[in-house]
C-alpha cells in the first residue's frame, strides 16, 4: 500500500522526527516553498501536515489540501497554526503540551541568573584578559527579589515553583485570576511591572497578546528591572525594547525569542545588557525526543482517524 503523504512545514524538525516521518510517511519537505511546480502536483494527496513552534499554516496554505486530516505541531505554542481555517475544513491540530515544561522553565530561570549575575558577561571577561585590569561591575541579586509572570500556565507555574527555591516573591498577570493560586495576581502586565524587579513573560503568541509588553509596560519596569522573554517573540514590542535598553529605561533583558527569527535587532548585538539564545527553551536531547514522541503520534493518530493524543483547546 502506498504510504499516506505529508508535508513538513517546519525549517528544523530533528533527524530523529524527520526518520519517523521517513519510515511511515511519503515526506515532502517544505515543496510549498522550494518546489510549487512538484506541490501542485501532490497538494491533493497530502494527509498531514508536519509543523513546529516557528512554522507557519495558513489558511492559504490549508485551503490548497484538500485531502489534510491533521496538522501536528512539534512544539507547544501553535500561534502560526490558522486553526479556524483547520477547524471549517475538519482538519484536527495537535501540539506538545507539559512535556517540555521542565525544560522552558529551567531556561527561563537560566536566562534570570544569566543577566541578573552577568554570566555570559563574566565569561566574556575572563575570556577576553580583562580580569587582570580591574573587577567586573557589581551585579543584582537575585534571591530574595520580586518576580512577575506573564502567563501562569503549565511552563509559567513550573517558573513559578523554581523561583520559590530562590526565595523570590512571586506575582503575575494572565487574563484571569488563579482561584487557590498562592500568589499575587495583577489586572494588567503594566501593574505587575511596575511592582517586580525581574519580569518573565511566557503567555502565547498570536494577535492577542501581540506587543502585550509595549513600552508602557517597559516604563513600569523600570530602570532597575529586567526583563526576560521565552514566549514569543511577538509579545514584545522589539523596538520599544530596544529603545528602553539604550536609554537605560529597563537594567536588561534576557530573550530567547525574537520577533523576525533567526534574525535579531542588530542593535542588541553590542548591547551588554542583554542575554541572547537562539530559540532553544526547549531544546534537550531528552525533551525533544519526547517531543517528537508526542507530534508523530498525533499525526499518526490524525490520518488514521483516531482522536489525537493532545489535540489543541480548540480542537477538544
Ligand atoms: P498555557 O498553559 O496555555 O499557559 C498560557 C498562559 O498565558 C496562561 O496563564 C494564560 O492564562 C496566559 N495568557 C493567555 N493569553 C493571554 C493574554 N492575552 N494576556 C495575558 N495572559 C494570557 O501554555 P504553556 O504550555 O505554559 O506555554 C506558553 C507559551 O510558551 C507557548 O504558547 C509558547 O508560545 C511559549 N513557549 C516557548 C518556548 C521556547 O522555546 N521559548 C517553548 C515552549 C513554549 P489566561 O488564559 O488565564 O489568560
Ligand atoms: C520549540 C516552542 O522551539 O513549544 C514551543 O512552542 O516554541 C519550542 O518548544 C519549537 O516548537 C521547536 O522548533
Amino acid at each position: 500500500m502506498d504510504k499516506p503523504e505529508v508535508l513538513v512545514v517546519a525549517s528544523k524538525l530533528p533527524p530523529f522526527m524527520m526518520d519517523a516521518l521517513h519510515a511511515a510517511f511519503r515526506v515532502h519537505d517544505r515543496i510549498h516553498e522550494t518546489d510549487p511546480d512538484t506541490f501542485r502536483q501532490v497538494a491533493h494527496r497530502i494527509v498531514g501536515v508536519a509543523a513546529n513552534g516557528e512554522a507557519k499554516a495558513p489558511r492559504s496554505l490549508i485551503e490548497q489540501l484538500p485531502a489534510l486530516k491533521v496538522i501536528s505541531v512539534f512544539g507547544v505554542g501553535y500561534d502560526g497554526i490558522d486553526v479556524q481555517a483547520a477547524k471549517a475544513r475538519n482538519v484536527v491540530v495537535g501540539h506538545t503540551p507539559d512535556v517540555l515544561n521542565d525544560d522552558v522553565a529551567d531556561l527561563a530561570i537560566g536566562l534570570m541568573l544569566s543577566i541578573a549575575r552577568r554570566i555570559p558577561q563574566a565569561d566574556r571577561f575572563v575570556r577576553e584578559g580583562r580580569w587582570p585590569q580591574g573587577p567586573m561591575p557589581l551585579a543584582s541579586k537575585v534571591s530574595g527579589a520580586r518576580l512577575g509572570i506573564v502567563g501562569l500556565g503549565r511552563i509559567g507555574g513550573a517558573i513559578a515553583r523554581r523561583a520559590e527555591g530562590f526565595g523570590v516573591s512571586i506575582a503575575y498577570h494572565s487574563r484571569h485570576a488563579k482561584p487557590d493560586c498562592p500568589y499575587a495576581y495583577f489586572p494588567s502586565a503594566e501593574a505587575l511591572a511596575s511592582q517586580v524587579d525581574y519580569l518573565v513573560v511566557i503567555t502565547p503568541g498570536g494577535a492577542a497578546t501581540r506587543k502585550l509588553i509595549d513600552a508602557r509596560v517597559l516604563t513600569a519596569l523600570g530602570p532597575k528591572g529586567y526583563l526576560i522573554n521565552v514566549a514569543r517573540g511577538s509579545v514584545v514590542d522589539e523596538a520599544a525594547l530596544v529603545d528602553a535598553l539604550a536609554r537605560g529605561a529597563i537594567a536588561g533583558a534576557a530573550l530567547d525569542v525574537f520577533e523576525n527569527e533567526p534574525q535579531v535587532p542588530e542593535a542588541l548585538w553590542t548591547m551588554e545588557n542583554v542575554v541572547l539564545t537562539p530559540h532553544m527553551a526547549s531544546a534537550t536531547l531528552q525533551t525533544r525526543r519526547a517531543m517528537a514522541d508526542l507530534a508523530f503520534a498525533n499525526l499518526q493518530a490524525g490520518i488514521a482517524g483516531q482522536p489525537l493524543r493532545t489535540p489543541v483547546p480548540e480542537c477538544r
